[in-house]
């Protein structure tokens, strides 16, 4: 009886939503943007084609590296600890401009699962993601 109540008791404690966030310097991305090298390894051909097509696309670069480490933390109990890189995490934009994450294959399951807000300024981007269980 007693382990009963207690299992009952740790599922209503059992957090049904992580939250992840990162601040990015928008100078800083300016200048690793140069490098042809750094922005395939960090971004898929079409963020670097979202980002490209933007006035200010070190902003917008700035935005999806944010987003990225934001997701990673919102994951941090699923992926415990485990690093993954940041191809894996992809930012997309619905048709009203409304960004949303693709995962890679083996991440797949939690894609549905991670809401994504980003904001950026001219020295500043950040985005907030959660992680919802349901
Ligand atoms: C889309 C909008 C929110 C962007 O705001 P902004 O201050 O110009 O720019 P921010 O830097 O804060 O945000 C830009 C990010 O917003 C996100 N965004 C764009 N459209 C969005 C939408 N429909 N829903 C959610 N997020 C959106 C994008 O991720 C964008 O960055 P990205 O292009 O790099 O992906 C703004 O143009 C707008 O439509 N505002 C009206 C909001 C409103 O009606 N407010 C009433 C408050 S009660």
């Amino acid at each position: 009886m007693r382990t009963s109540k207690n299992s009952k008791m740790a599922n209503v404690m059992k957090p049904s939503f992580f939250v992840g966030t990162d601040i990015v310097d928008v100078h800083r991305v300016a200048r690793l943007i140069r490098n042809k090298k750094f922005v395939q390894r960090i971004f898929n051909p079409a963020e670097i084609r979202y980002c490209q097509n933007k006035k200010n696309s070190a902003q917008h670069f700035a935005a999806r590296f944010a987003a990225k480490e934001a997701v990673w933390k919102a994951l941090g109990h699923i992926l415990n600890g485990k690093g993954i890189s940041h191809s894996e995490i992809a930012v997309i934009n619905n048709a009203s401009g409304k960004p949303m994450v693709r995962f890679s294959k083996r991440l797949k399951p939690y894609e549905n699962k991670i809401s994504l807000s980003l904001s950026h300024t001219e020295t500043a981007a950040i985005a907030v993601a959660l992680y919802h269980s349901q």
